[in-house]
């Protein structure tokens, strides 16, 4: 889809839509209102007779209104004016966007830009709206062998600005929200493949065409050899069952010469079926998304790229599958991790701690500024916080801190769980340095604590993605997040210089 940002009156406006919005109860919005004075009262006829109250989601399509230039006006109920929050306001736009879509107009001039939303301002509206429509329109259909094509589909949305004071601010917020979702929608298509075709191998050779893709990408794979000569072995512990072979994927955005390094490290298990301790058959398709956090650092190289952001960003991938096999992992085994530290494995199901943590080590080479690791990494952060907020825990509090208001401005939440010394206890094996689990209690917390043993050289914060980053049931579909959290973060860093 194409985005621009333009001024100007709606009833000039020569296109196949226009989209306004009506609140609750029958009150036009300023540009609706526009239309209406030119039309004599042609609109508010209508909403007097009851056509459109201005409830949340729905729509009314019009034709031919008189002393128009546009084919049609597409009304869209907005709520209650004083209620238009953030959540509102992306509902309104995905419902345009998904109404735009269905009617068969290629293009049209979205006004609702310009509604007020509190705390938020242009950039926010003109970003937000790009993103929203964005994510509204995706489909997950390469693999399906006859694809329902919309006739007409929807090719290009004009977002409408107040002043043309604006209009330049506007244009970077187009910039930095196709950027966004662009990121995002590569995120959510390596999410959504299948194990059998997004395998660790695969994952490498994406990576390798980003490089191709984008100048300021470098890209370097390392195999199994290699990570052995490193002495990954907590890393390569999992993937003895797998016939797929690991791979640690390294890509490097170079936009500011040698400046220290942000380091994401994303959690790649193509698929994890527990190893030896095996999941429960139910639901267990869905471990395909077990390398969101992976896919999320792909999408977030993408759009740095995309922007040429001023900052040297690394992302570093761990990439393997977790499966049942004479060879695999064994509850009890004992594996030495590239820092020195030993792991005695309880249970083999809580593998992606032991692939973050050999990447985490081998992190410190790149010298980092921070380093942020994500990762679908314990259903106890579903238990805690739904599907809502991705889990934050960090050894820095002003990283932690930077990370929440990216989440908050940019629409993508975190929430932070304590990282107490306190909890280190549950981690104590009689035998090894310390053991994979920590018992039922605070899952998630030992999770973060076990890879805190590894981060201890560098500011670091860990992202809990294992309720965000899909939606299960009916709209079954990775959501791409916390692509727009992390690139907001990015984009936060580089006004800071
Ligand atoms: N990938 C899973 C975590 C997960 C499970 C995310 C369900 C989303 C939904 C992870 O590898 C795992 O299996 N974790 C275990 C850890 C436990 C064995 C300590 C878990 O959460 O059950
Ligand atoms: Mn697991
Ligand atoms: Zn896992």
């Amino acid at each position: 889809m194409e985005f621009t940002a333009k001024s100007g009156n709606p009833e000039k406006q020569r296109t196949a839509c226009i989209v306004v919005g009506v609140f609750e109860p029958r009150r036009l919005s300023p540009a609706a209102e526009r239309l209406d004075q030119v039309s004599d009262g042609f609109i508010s006829n209508l909403i007097r007779r009851g056509d459109l109250e201005g409830k949340i989601g729905l729509t009314l399509l019009l034709h031919s209104v008189p002393n128009t230039l546009c084919d049609r006006i597409l009304l869209i109920g907005c709520g209650r004016e004083r209620e238009l929050h953030d959540a509102q306001y992306r509902k309104i736009m995905a419902t345009t966007a998904s109404t735009l879509n269905d009617i068969g107009a290629m293009e049209a001039v979205c006004y609702l830009t310009e509604l007020h939303v509190k705390g938020r301002d242009n950039h926010w509206n003109i970003r937000q709206a790009v993103e929203t429509m964005e994510d509204s329109l995706y489909s997950f259909d390469q693999l399906k062998s006859k694809k329902d094509a919309t006739r007409r589909p929807l090719r290009k949305i004009v977002l409408s600005v107040a002043s043309r004071r604006e209009l330049q601010d506007s244009d970077a917020a187009v910039s930095e929200g196709d950027a966004i979702a662009q990121g995002v929608k590569f995120a959510k298509d390596l999410g959504n493949l299948p194990g059998n075709i997004c395998t660790p191998s695969y994952l490498a050779e994406q990576a390798l065409e980003l490089a191709k893709q984008f100048d300021s990408i470098t890209t370097e794979i390392l195999d199994q050899a290699e990570m052995e000569e490193l002495g990954m072995g907590a890393l390569l512990s999992v993937a003895k069952g797998s016939r797929q072979a690991p791979k640690l994927i390294c890509m490097t955005h170079n936009g500011n010469g040698k400046s220290k390094p942000i380091v994401l490290v994303g959690k790649g298990l193509t698929f994890d079926a527990g190893g030896i301790s095996l999941k429960p058959a139910a639901a267990m398709d869905e471990m395909k998304y077990d390398m969101c956090g992976g896919a999320s650092v792909f999408g977030v190289m993408k759009a740095v790229a995309q922007l040429n952001l001023p900052l040297n960003i690394i992302g570093v991938v761990p990439s393997s599958e977790n499966m049942p096999d004479g060879a695999a992992n064994k509850p009890g085994d004992i594996v030495t991790s590239m820092s020195g530290q030993t792991i005695e494995i309880l249970n083999t199901d809580a593998e992606g701690r032991l692939i973050l943590c050999d990447a985490l080590t081998y992190s410190e080479k790149y010298d980092p500024e921070v380093v942020i690791d994500i990762a679908t990494l314990t259903g106890a952060c579903v238990v805690a916080l739904g599907k809502h907020a991705s889990g934050l825990l960090s050894n820095h509090s002003p990283l932690a801190h930077d990370l929440l208001n990216a989440g908050r401005s940019s629409g993508d939440r975190a929430w932070e769980l304590p990282l107490w010394e306190e909890y280190q206890e549950q981690l104590k094996s009689p035998f090894a340095d310390m053991a994979n689990i920590g018992g039922r209690d605070a899952g998630t917390i030992t999770a973060a604590c076990f890879l805190s043993s590894f981060t201890k050289k560098y500011n670091w914060a860990h992202l809990d993605i294992a309720g965000s980053a899909w939606r299960s049931g009916e709209k079954k579909s990775a959501t791409g997040r916390p692509v727009p959290l992390l690139t907001q973060y990015l984009l936060d860093r580089c006004k800071e210089k």
